[in-house]
């Protein structure tokens, strides 16, 4: 398969990414994290596919969205992270990259959104047992659980699975929709998993927690820290670099 994109960068264990994806609109004079303003109307904290939050919050916008609202302003690198029901560890992984990106006051570069390959809790907030562990590491959880949606194929610069399992699910999403969706040639290679950026763990999946004690979510929670902190020092050195 042959991409418009010239530029290759290696990310962690497999993916060999198009630079594109990681700073679609960047560009080669500046780096793109001083051109960004400061722009609060780019911070987005709800799930565009939820009314209320639509509602509550005029900010919301889709990564698409985003990008065709402010030509001005290059679109925003955009995460989703996926597990199953998305009650638990992907909304947890949702909390603390944005808790992270917050601290390093790039928000307005960052769209951050999480998802599950089911849709059985659809509608509902995070697993309570989830945000008061998050809540005592001082990360609010604040998302709601959707399912995978193909357009998050075609919106999103990475997806992030949870374990391999989940990444199966999605990429057989990703076939099942391929045949009547419109899709970036290599949207699958956008899929990878999020143990794969740890640096201080050796495990290779973030654990299900849901059927377990408090420990469990204190495990996901220390794998998702290491895991995000090298995500987004990544993302912005590959940005930095070009
Ligand atoms: P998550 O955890 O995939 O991390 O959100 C689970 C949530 C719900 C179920 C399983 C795992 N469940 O069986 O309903």
């Amino acid at each position: 398969m042959k991409s418009l994109c010239t530029a290759t960068i290696l990310i962690p264990n497999t993916s060999k990414l198009p630079i594109c994806h990681y700073f679609p609109n960047l560009s080669l004079k500046s780096s793109p994290l001083l051109r960004y303003s400061a722009d609060p109307s780019h911070t987005h904290t709800g799930k565009s596919r939820i009314p209320e939050r639509i509602k509550a919050s005029s900010m919301a916008a889709t990564p698409s969205t985003a990008s065709s609202d402010r030509s001005q302003t290059p679109k925003p690198f955009s995460v989703l992270f996926v597990c199953l029901g998305n009650i638990c560890r992907s909304p947890a992984a949702e909390g603390v990259f944005r808790h992270l990106v917050k601290q390093k006051n790039l928000d307005s570069i960052f769209y951050i959104d999480s998802a599950g390959t089911i849709n059985y809790h659809e509608g509902n907030p995070a697993d309570s047992r989830m945000r008061a562990a998050s809540k005592r590491r001082g990360i609010e959880i604040t998302s709601i659980s959707r399912p995978i949606r193909p357009s998050d194929f075609r919106e999103f610069d990475l997806i992030i699975a949870m374990d391999r399992q989940n990444r199966e699910d999605i990429l057989e999403a990703f076939e099942r929709w391929r045949h009547r969706e419109a899709f970036p040639v290599d949207a699958d290679k956008k899929v990878e998993l999020m143990c794969s950026y740890c640096k201080r763990h050796d495990e290779t999946e973030v654990p299900d927690p849901y059927y377990g004690g408090q420990q469990g979510f204190e495990k996901v929670l220390d794998l998702l820290e290491d895991a995000c902190e090298s995500l987004l020092d990544k993302i912005v050195a590959k940005g930095r670099q070009v």
